[in-house]
C-alpha cells in the first residue's frame, strides 16, 4: 500500500519544458486544472500528499517522478539525463530526508530519469534510454540489489515514440502488464501476462497503480475497455496538456 506521494504543479512557464511530439503548446491553467483532478484522484486513492512549490527555474520540475526512485526499503534520488531538469533533485532530496533512512543518489557521468524505471513486485526493469545511460543502469541496480531487489536493463533507444521505458509499460499487479506493440517482444518483459495496448492508444500505456485503483488517461477506450474487462477500477484523468511535453501519469507523482 501507498500512504504518500510528492507532487508539484506544473509552473507558470511549463509550456518551455521539453518536448519530442507535436501536439501544440500546452494551456497553464488547463494543466494547473488537470494537476487538480490528478491530486484529487491519489487522494481518492488513500494517499497524504506532499505538496513541493511551483518552480518556474525547472519548467518541467511537474514531472517529479523523474528525479527519485522510491522503494519500500530506500530511496535513489536520480540524475535526470536532460541538462536542464538535473538541479530538480535538490529539492526532491531534501523532501524525501525526513521519510528514507537510506537515500541513495546517483553520480555523474551516471544519469537515470525515474520515467525509465518500472517496479514489477521485487524486480525492477530498467530503460536505457536517451536520458537514462548503462553507468546509472549499473548504480541504480546496485543501490536496488544492496536493498535485496533484482533488475534488469531494456535497451529501448532503437523504439521509436518512446521517451522514457515507462511511456510504454506499466504494472498491473499479479504479474500483469500492460505494454505497447513495441515494447511487448522485448527480453524482460515478454515472461509476464501482456495486456497490449493497440495500435493508436500508445499513450494509455501509461497508467498508475494506486492502492487497487489505476489512474488512467481519458481518451483510449479500447484500452479501457480491456482494463474494465479484467476487472480493474479505472479513474480517467484528463491528460491532455501533460502528454503536449511528453509526461504521463506516472510522471506527475512519486509514491511511497
Ligand atoms: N517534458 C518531460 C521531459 O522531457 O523530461
Amino acid at each position: 500500500m501507498f500512504t504518500k506521494a510528492i507532487v508539484r504543479q506544473p509552473s507558470s512557464n511549463f509550456a518551455d519544458g521539453l518536448t519530442s511530439v507535436d501536439l501544440g503548446v500546452p494551456d497553464v491553467d488547463r494543466a494547473l486544472g488537470q494537476h487538480r483532478a490528478y491530486c484529487e484522484a491519489l487522494v481518492r486513492c488513500g494517499l497524504e500528499l506532499i505538496e513541493l512549490e511551483r518552480d518556474a527555474e525547472f519548467p518541467d520540475s511537474t514531472f517529479v517522478e523523474d528525479t527519485a526512485i522510491l522503494t519500500h526499503r530506500c530511496a535513489v534520488v536520480t540524475r535526470p539525463g536532460a541538462a536542464s531538469r538535473t538541479g530538480e533533485t535538490v529539492s526532491i532530496a531534501a523532501a524525501l530526508a525526513p521519510y528514507y533512512d537510506r537515500l541513495c543518489r546517483i553520480e555523474p557521468p551516471g544519469t537515470v530519469d525515474g520515467g525509465d524505471v518500472c517496479q514489477i513486485d521485487e524486480h525492477f526493469l530498467i530503460g536505457i534510454s536517451d536520458r537514462t545511460n548503462e553507468d546509472g543502469a549499473t548504480q541504480l541496480a546496485e543501490h536496488l540489489a544492496a536493498a535485496g531487489y533484482t533488475s534488469r536493463n531494456v535497451d529501448i533507444r532503437g523504439l521509436d515514440g518512446l521517451l522514457h521505458l515507462k511511456s510504454g509499460i506499466s504494472y498491473l499487479g499479479d504479474g500483469r502488464v500492460l505494454v505497447t506493440e513495441a515494447l511487448a517482444g522485448e527480453k524482460g518483459i515478454e515472461q509476464y501476462e501482456l495486456v497490449r495496448a493497440p495500435d493508436g492508444e500508445e499513450y494509455a500505456a501509461n497508467c498508475v497503480l494506486v492502492n487497487g485503483h489505476i489512474l488512467f488517461a481519458n481518451g483510449f477506450p479500447r484500452t479501457k475497455s480491456m482494463l474494465d474487462e479484467l476487472g480493474y477500477q479505472l479513474i480517467d484523468i484528463e491528460m491532455s496538456e501533460f502528454q503536449k511535453m511528453d509526461g504521463g501519469l506516472s510522471c506527475l507523482s512519486l509514491r511511497f
